[in-house]
């Protein structure tokens, strides 16, 4: 039976490069005679939207009636029924797929993966939540057929500097994070931290394997990452409040925007993960020192009060890293515990070998601050690896 998806045919097996010129043998299926190749993958990353969902498949429909367009829900394994919600709608629609990933989170990760299943010209990315405006795509399609353009953005501050949608809190947050990415990565957008644009799918392809799926501004991260300059256009759009559901932008999240940054203009030299590790590390000192002087003042002898305030310190670091460097990999409940354990014991470790290194190299050369230095820099990058490679290893 074909499997037809109404619509006009604005693109054609002839216009797209055929397997045949690849160098791979061709394939024909005539069961899907008269089927229509997609033009645009509209990625939409879901994570507790089940309410959202329906409403924005049915605004889709209407916004690119004509288009021969697909959606992609890249949800991670939401607790709220949205993965249903996804499944019900692909079951009454071929135009829609879900992918549900388990163990990883990460708006910018997610986004990545439903990009990379795109097999069309064109792919979208809009939040579920009904905060961007559907019906700018095709708009942004039209741009992009024209061929002279690789991102269309849709801002929402090209015209109006209207940001509706957001608290005062979040609305200077944004104008900040915007003007840091404007000096900083020489983006000449007026929103380059938008969660909403469409783009020539094979740019991503291109760059994928350089992109971080971590942190939430992947257009930020594809702008900074490519080696020429993309040719961008910007349209206009109003942000709306959401009506279901909740935002998952934290702190965590400003700081791993941060993170992006610094990676970014150090040429990936400096991990997200590492930053993050490193200021974990740096909060670990002070509450060490608090800790060991609030004891002290209790009468407690010096070398039982440094003991509790390392241990004190070690634990506030493990639930910060659970936290923030390793918010993707969180281990809860007895594998919090556990973990904690694991994290303690090997820090110990690290924590002798670099007064090792540091004894050693100041019996070669009195130099205190070169041996403390080396001694701290052996002891951050064992606990680094091992809190990587062991205590929150990938599942
Ligand atoms: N799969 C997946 N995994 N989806 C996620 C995750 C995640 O870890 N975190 C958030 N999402 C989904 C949400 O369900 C929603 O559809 C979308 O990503 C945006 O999340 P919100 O929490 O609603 O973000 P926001 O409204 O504060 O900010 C959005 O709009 C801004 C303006 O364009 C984001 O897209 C920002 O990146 C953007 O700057
Ligand atoms: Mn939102």
């Amino acid at each position: 039976m074909a499997r037809s998806l109404r619509s006009a045919p604005t693109l054609d097996n002839r216009t797209l490069p055929g397997p045949s010129e690849a160098g791979i043998a061709p394939f024909r299926d005539d069961s899907t005679a008269g089927f229509t190749p997609v033009e645009i993958t509209i990625v939409i990353p879901t994570l507790n939207e089940r309410d959202n969902v329906p409403i924005l498949a049915a605004r889709l429909a209407e916004a690119l009636e004509g288009i021969a367009w697909e959606a992609i829900f890249v949800d991670d394994d939401s607790r709220d029924g949205t993965v249903e919600a996804i499944r019900a709608l692909s079951r009454a629609s071929p135009r829609i797929r879900g992918l549900r990933r388990v163990h990883r989170r990460g708006l910018a990760g997610a986004s990545l993966e439903g990009m990379l299943a795109s097999s069309a010209p064109f792919v979208a990315l809009i939040d579920a939540d009904l905060q961007h405006d559907e019906t700018r795509l095709r708009e942004m399609l039209a741009i992009l057929r024209t061929g002279d353009i690789d991102v269309v953005v849709a801002s929402r501050y090209l015209d109006t500097p209207d940001t509706g949608g957001l608290t005062q809190v979040r609305h200077t947050g944004s104008r900040t994070a915007t003007w840091l990415a404007q000096r900083l990565l020489k983006a000449p957008l007026t929103d380059p931290m938008s969660g909403f644009f469409a783009m020539r799918r094979e740019v991503v392809d291109r760059l994928a394997p350089r992109l971080s799926d971590q942190g939430f501004k992947i257009l930020l991260d594809i702008l900074a990452t490519s080696p020429e300059p993309l040719r961008l256009r910007e349209v206009p759009y109003v942000f709306k409040a959401r009506l279901h559901g909740e935002s998952k932008l934290d702190a965590a999240i400003v700081l791993e925007y941060l993170g992006l940054i610094v990676a970014k203009l150090t040429g990936d030299l400096v991990s997200i993960r590492f930053l993050l590790f490193g200021l974990v590390g740096a909060s670990g000192v002070i509450v060490n020192l608090l800790a060991l002087s609030l004891l002290l003042d209790q009468g407690v002898t010096f070398s039982i009060a440094q003991t509790a305030a390392m241990l004190i310190a070690m634990t506030s670091n493990y639930t910060l890293n659970n936290a923030l460097t390793y918010r993707d990999r969180r281990r809860r409940g007895w594998r919090f515990v556990t973990g904690l354990l694991m994290f303690t014991a090997l820090c110990s470790v690290g924590l002798v070998g670099g007064v090792g290194v540091s004894t050693f190299i100041y019996r070669e050369q009195p130099e205190w601050w070169l041996a403390g230095l080396a001694g701290a820099a052996v002891g951050i990058m064992w606990n680094y690896i091992t809190s990587t490679a062991i205590t929150w290893r990938a599942r």
